[in-house]
């Protein structure tokens, strides 16, 4: 039995590539593991965020995470900012990294470049992060590709202070699935799919009707040779697209190839779409009975306690550690 630990940014509307690259492994580990999934919407506002969005979308992800599989009776599921350990071990991790390591990451990066007025929140978003991991002891970090980096900064500051306090926290590890960990926008596939996209069309919304679905499967780019084939380097949107239809199937990639031998890209996109829709259904249904019951906030409600009970375990010893508390505890 393993500590895992992960979290979701409340930041829109999630897309098939959060569902397919981490939220699809979450519930498969809570059946064997100490799981805690978090909605991370302190992470949210480092980005301006729409005060009324923000709200909506916190709670819509958390349902989403319960109708995608998490077990309240297995998991701990939890709002981030209610737990207040995280934001004040985030602080004292704050004080342990060092701004060039946080200027050199790509989301930094990425997230600051051309922007007139960047928060330093956006700066300081990795020891946040740190802390969400670090005060569960996990041992196992379940994300898509773009989170390794942040997970080996969590790695270094962990070493850091242990090294430097006391030998507290645990090293963890990124888990990434072997399929799916970059499932790329569908407009554009050099660029990851992501739910911030200006353009809707480069992503499906796990709460897309069906028809918006196949509509959008059906603009997705492909390219001009009309075999349905893996090949990443040559063709990345069909590539892009059997993965999809890989995963929401179970069926492996020579088997779809086979599927469509002599056949067009008309009859594979109008089936990957049906097959999204058909993978998205039961999820739906299910959000849509959750999202305004009184269900949904007693089960946060007592995420948060139990997450709160154990967090301020680890808070206690990590100021004991850098000297900030005045009585034993
Ligand atoms: P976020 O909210 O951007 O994404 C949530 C999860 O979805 C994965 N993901 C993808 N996987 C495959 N293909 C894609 N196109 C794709 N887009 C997103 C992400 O890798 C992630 O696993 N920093 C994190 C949130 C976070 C966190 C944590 C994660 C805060 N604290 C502690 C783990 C542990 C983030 O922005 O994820």
């Amino acid at each position: 039995m393993s500590v895992i630990f992960s979290g979701i940014q409340p930041s829109g509307t999630l897309t098939i590539g959060n569902y397919l690259g981490a939220m699809k492994h979450f519930t498969e580990l809570q059946e064997e593991n100490e799981c805690y999934f978090c909605v991370v919407n302190q992470h949210a506002i480092t980005v301006p965020q729409e005060k009324k969005a923000l709200k909506t979308n916190t709670k819509s992800l958390a349902a989403l995470y319960l109708a995608s599989g998490i077990d309240p009776e297995k998991s701990t599921l939890f709002i981030q900012s209610e737990v207040a350990a995280h934001a004040q071990l985030g602080w004292m991790l704050q004080c342990v990294s060092y701004i060039g390591e946080l200027e050199r990451m790509t989301q930094f990066k990425d997230k600051s470049s051309g922007k007139e007025a960047v928060s330093a929140g956006l700066l300081t978003y990795p020891p946040l992060m740190a802390a969400d991991i670090l005060l569960y002891g996990t041992e196992i970090v379940p994300v898509g590709d773009d989170q390794k980096q942040h997970i080996e900064l969590t790695r270094n500051l962990a070493e850091r202070f242990n090294r430097k306090y006391n030998d507290i926290f645990v090293m963890p590890e990124p888990r990434i699935p072997k399929v799916g960990a970059r499932i790329m926008s569908l407009q554009d596939p050099t660029r990851k799919m992501s739910k911030s996209d200006e353009n809707k069309n480069a992503f499906i919304s796990m709460l897309d009707e069906p028809n918006t679905i196949i509509k959008k499967i059906k603009r997705a780019v492909t390219d001009s040779d009309g075999i349905v084939r893996f090949d990443k380097e040559n063709k990345p949107a069909l590539s892009n697209l059997l993965t999809i239809y890989s995963l929401c199937s179970g069926k492996s990639i020579e088997e779809i190839e086979g599927m469509y031998e002599g056949k067009g890209y008309g009859d594979f996109k109008a089936e990957l779409g049906e097959v999204v829709a058909e993978t998205l259904r039961p999820i739906q249904e299910r959000y849509n009975n959750l999202i305004n019951s009184e269900e949904l906030d007693n089960i946060l409600d007592h995420g948060a306690e139990k997450a709160n009970r154990r967090a301020n375990k680890m808070l206690a010893k990590a100021e004991r550690a850098m000297g900030l508390e005045r009585r034993k505890r």
